[in-house]
Order: C-alpha cells, then structure tokens, then sequence
C-alpha cells in the first residue's frame, strides 16, 4: 500500500500532470493557467501580498533583497515589489514573469519609482531566456510555489548564475508547527485550484537536488511557515553564506552586460 501522503485526497481538473504535496494530491496548473490567475489577480495583488506579509512572512522580503549584488535574475518578478528595495549593490535586475498583467503592473512601478537598470521580460522561469553564467544573484519571492516544475526552476537558476553566486529564496513552505502544518496541508488542495499555490513546498530538496549547496535555511515567520534560504553554484569553490563581492565584470555578458562599465550602481531612484 502507498504511504498516506501518497494518496490522492483531491482531484481537481486544471491541466496535466498530478502532484503530491503534503497530503494533497491534486492535479496542478499549466504555465498559461498560471499566467492567467495572475493576469486576473494583477490588480489587487499588491494590497492581499501586503496583508499575507505583515499577518505571516514577517521580513522576508527585506532580507531577500538585502542578499542581492550584482547583476541580479528574478523569477517570477510579479508586480516588481522588490524592485525598489535592491540596495547599492544591485547593479541591473532582470525581472521575468508570465503574467503580462502583472508585468504592467511592475512596469508602472519601474517609472514611479525612476528605477533604472531594471529589465523586466515575459518568460518561463523553468526555461529561462538568458545566457549560462551571468547572473551574481538570483531571487525568487514567493514563486517557487507556484512554479509548475522547481526542479526545472531550480537548474534553471544554477545554470544562468555564475560560479560563486546566490540564489536568494524566500517561500512559505511546511511550517514547523504541527497544528499550522495541519492547517496548511488542509487548505493545499484548494489554494492550488484557486491560486496555483503549493502552500507546503518545501524548496531545499529541490535546491540541492539542481546541484546547489544550500548554506542557510531559515525558518520563521507564523507557526515557522516562512523560508528564507541561501544557496550557492558552487562548482568546487566553497565559501560561507554572503555572496562574494563582485569582482569580475566580465563575468557579465548577453543581454546583462553593463557596457561599459562606468562605477556608480545603475540601480537607484533617479
Ligand atoms: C505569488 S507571485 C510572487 C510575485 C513576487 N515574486 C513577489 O514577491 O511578490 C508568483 C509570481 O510568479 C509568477 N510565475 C509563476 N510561474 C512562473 C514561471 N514558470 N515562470 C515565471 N514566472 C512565474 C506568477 O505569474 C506570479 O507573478
């Protein structure tokens, strides 16, 4: 007999392909319905993230975007809440999604804020449209639960960073509490359906499995729900959890190079 988290508890019908996660065994959303909830949600997205945020996520989005350096890679860039928070560090961002709906939004958000430097794409992060080894940072904020496959996210983000960067992830996932763990399982299958949203995905193993090493993994936030992780493209350098400095800036080329090179940070309010 399979396991009891193996077993279907929920069928819905959205696209192909079943998955397990936690107790829930639903069939999970494609990359154009995904691309259409967002489209839909675009508009009121940023006043129910601020909602979720300060009630559950604590800081994670201030400590992800404090990580960043460099030329950075976000997957599933959304309405572009993070773009303003990149500090000094941050030279050029390149913002993927795909949902246009929430692409207009980030733009808007892009001129309001006079942020240059900033790229944002229409884009599959399982597939990524950008050149091996280029990026310093890669950061995903609340995406990689809704990425069909994270695995495939996952090496995406090791292949486009260079050796020595970071990927940056802050992600609800299992929460340590038992009685908020339950909660979350329960709920999984109808977030999934309605917002194509694995409540208890648990990032790491995916991580590690892409060939990352996984430095920091913290968990806090509501019943300890929240993950805030650090993992680097190693390829035999080892090192601790800060990215290293960016020193090299040939080690960025294709689309992100910033050429040439002229010293202040090109990401910052005009
Ligand atoms: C919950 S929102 C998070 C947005 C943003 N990162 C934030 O912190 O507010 C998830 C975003 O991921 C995008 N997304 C989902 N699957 C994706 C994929 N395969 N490739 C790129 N973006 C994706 C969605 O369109 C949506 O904008």
């Amino acid at each position: 007999m399979r396991p009891l988290r193996d077993r279907p508890h929920l069928v819905v019908g959205l696209g192909a392909g079943g998955v397990t996660e936690g107790r829930a065994a639903v069939s999970r959303p494609g990359t154009e319905r995904i691309a259409r909830l967002f489209d839909q949600a675009a508009r009121r997205y940023d006043r129910q993230m601020g909602f979720f945020e300060r009630l559950l996520f604590g800081g994670a989005r201030a400590w992800a975007t404090s990580k960043a350096r460099g030329a950075v890679v976000e997957l599933g860039v959304g309405t572009g809440l993070n773009l303003p928070r990149y500090g000094d560090r941050v030279e050029r961002v390149i913002g993927v999604d795909v949902s246009e709906g929430m692409l207009g939004v980030a733009r808007r958000r892009v001129a309001d804020h006079g942020l240059r430097g900033v790229e944002l794409r229409k884009g599959d992060a399982q597939a990524l449209d950008l050149p091996d080894a280029t990026a310093d940072t890669v950061v995903s904020t609340f995406t990689f639960c809704t990425i069909p496959d994270p695995g495939a996210a996952s090496r995406e983000a090791h292949r486009v960073l260079r050796p020595g960067g970071t990927f940056v992830l802050a992600e609800h996932g299992p929460p340590t509490h038992p009685l908020a763990r339950a909660v979350m399982r329960a709920a999984e299958p109808l977030s999934i359906l309605l917002a194509a949203d694995h409540l208890t995905r648990d990032p790491v193993p995916y991580l590690e499995r892409a060939g990352f090493t996984v430095s920091e993994v913290h968990r806090g936030g509501l019943g300890g729900m929240v993950f805030r992780v650090l993992a680097r493209r190693d390829d035999g350098l080892g090192g601790g959890s800060e990215p290293p400095p960016v020193a090299d800036r040939s080690l960025v080329v294709g689309s992100m190079a910033p050429a040439p090179w002229r010293g202040p940070p090109a990401h910052r309010r005009r």
